[in-house]
């Protein structure tokens, strides 16, 4: 067992260094050094990073980096891409590295090299994405497929519907996809409104297949067909994305129809699985296969750049300090991008699952707090809801902006706003604006304390050329490891996800009750809400 982290050395030395900073001003900083943006800068694949307006010296590097190498970041992620079984209260490897590696390339995990598998997987995907876009698989009735709806939840939706949404402009002509995940009835209703049963394809996409939301959907989605069309009519209209061949066909679908992943990739890290058919057939091969290529280059960058350039170790890092050394809780993911509006809800599962953890590899309780609440919305609406808060609120919000360079709409001159916010609105954050700029600008003295911005708020800024599908894929990886970053030095479980379980088997028992006679005890609020419901549910 080791000792906890708040005592070690390197962890006084930084809790000390923060001391330092009482006084210190981005204005000062930045003043003081004028290589500061560049010295605070790092770039690959793509992706360039600012990260000059942090809260950040030389010095906080320094220890900062000394404490990754002391929490042996470097072993463990050598041990993460040589498949080890680090995802230790699960016994399994987290191996979704090798999900994006190109053909040819061996990556072993329980002595198999999983790349021909992987590729095998993705060599159907390809075969059926082509037959709906050509037209050879169509359905019952003989009628092309047009529209294409995952039923999944999770890491078995929110990539799906992210990169949907994100790769707009790559849209295959003429496909549609829709999402169903809620198990609440009115998803299915309003997904399906519109929809001819002849010409939609269902994707149950669940790594278990056994979630009880999926299944739930999938079962209505049945029903839906079958009536339309006939029960003849499933195999033309339901595929399957799991782990699970025994409840696939448990299900009545044909496991010819079914395209497989493993327990090496977790559910939120499975987007790049079969589990993103759906964006396959959304985008094409082609699109998939760059996005494929962005993660792994952002995969090879993780693993060869020194931890100093290191894009997604330095925000691991950053995260890291004010989670632990600025009591910030939480972390503002702000794309300045309309298509990259469902980014911020990826990224709380991917984080919030992996890092929301109390206790450490070794069962202990952690002494310092754990992953950060993720939150956010596109710019510029932001800025007209929650900014407010974030420039003169007494809370200290660290803010990741992520912007492209190059429009990918034919409204080029709007796309000049759009960036200029989001430069203006990192600048405004860090520099604010002082009592005597106020004054001399003439501004009455009773207002000038409305009207002062404290600055000093930190924030990076991740600018790419394009939101294309290598950009995505990178950007994706990008946090993926800036994630297992901030697991490793707080000593977690970045893989499992335990919390989800005792909210499910609770509700499992409430349906029991809410479908019979059967009454179990409950806490006098639990008992009063599910008589209150009985009472009132109608129908
Ligand atoms: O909610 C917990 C969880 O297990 C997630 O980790 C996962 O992404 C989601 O449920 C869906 O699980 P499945 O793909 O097995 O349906």
């Amino acid at each position: 067992m080791s000792a906890p982290l708040n005592t070690s050395s390197v962890w006084r030395d930084l809790q000390q260094h923060r001391q330092s900073w009482e006084g210190v001003t981005l204005r000062q900083l930045f003043q003081d050094d004028p290589q500061r943006a560049r010295n605070f800068s790092a770039e690959s694949c793509g992706l360039y990073l600012d990260y000059s307006k942090h809260l950040i010296n030389p010095e906080t590097l320094r220890l900062l980096i000394t404490l990754a190498r002391a929490r042996h970041l470097e072993e463990r992620r050598a041990a993460m891409f040589a498949g080890e079984r680090i995802n230790r209260t699960e016994g399994r490897a987290a191996f979704h590295v090798a999900l994006r590696a190109p053909k040819g390339h061996v990556m072993r995990t329980a002595g198999v090299d999983v790349v021909p598998e992987v590729h095998k997987v993705l060599d159907h995907m390809a075969a059926f994405t082509r037959s709906i876009h050509d037209g050879t698989w169509r359905g019952a009735t003989g009628q092309p497929i047009r529209k294409i709806i995952n039923i999944g939840i999770g890491g078995s939706y929110l990539g799906p519907e992210m990169a949907w949404k994100a790769l707009r402009p790559y849209r295959h002509p003429g496909m549609d996809l829709g999402f169903i995940a809620n198990v609440d009835g009115a998803t299915f209703t309003d997904v399906t409104a519109h929809l001819d049963p002849a010409e939609t394809l269902f994707i149950v996409s669940s790594k278990t297949f056994t979630t009880l939301e999926t299944m739930t959907n999938a079962q209505q989605a049945r029903r839906w067909v079958t009536s339309a069309l006939g029960e003849a009519a499933v195999a033309r209209h339901f595929v399957a994305v799991s782990t699970n061949v025994e409840a696939v066909e448990a299900f009545g679908m044909d496991t010819g129809h079914m395209f497989g992943f493993w327990d090496w990739v977790g559910g939120r890290y499975s987007m790049d699985s079969a589990i993103g058919l759906s964006t396959m057939l959304g985008v094409g091969v082609e699109h998939f296969t760059a996005m494929l290529a962005g993660f792994h280059a952002m995969d090879n960058h993780f693993q060869t750049a020194p931890l100093e350039q290191n894009l997604p170790v330095l925000m691991g890092l950053l995260a890291l300090w004010y989670n632990n050394f600025w009591d910030a809780q939480t972390l503002a993911i702000l794309p300045y991008a309309h298509d990259l509006a469902r980014f911020p809800a990826y990224l709380q599962q991917l984080q919030m699952e992996s890092n929301g953890k109390g206790v450490d590899e070794d069962g202990q309780p952690v002494a310092v707090d754990t992953g950060a609440i993720i939150w956010g919305e596109p710019g510029t609406d932001g800025q007209h809801s929650f900014y407010q808060l974030i420039h003169q609120g007494t809370r200290l919000i660290p803010c990741d902006f992520i912007g492209f360079c190059q429009p990918l709409s034919p409204l080029a001159e709007q796309h000049e706003l759009l960036m200029a916010n989001l430069i203006a609105q990192a600048e405004a954050l860090a520099f604010g604006k002082a009592a005597e700029e106020l004054r001399a600008e003439g501004v009455a003295e009773t207002l000038v304390p409305f009207r002062v911005f404290p600055g000093n708020r930190p924030s990076s800024v991740l600018l790419g050329d394009r939101l294309d599908p290598h950009t995505l894929g990178a950007l994706v990886a990008l946090y993926e490891h800036s994630v297992f970053t901030q697991g490793v030095i707080w000593g977690i479980d970045s893989f499992d996800q335990w919390g989800v379980e005792l909210g499910k088997a609770l509700a499992q028992r409430i349906v029991a009750e809410l479908q019979s006679t059967a009454r179990h005890p409950h806490d006098a609020s639990t008992a009063a809400l599910l008589q209150r419901y009985l009472q009132r549910r109608g129908g």
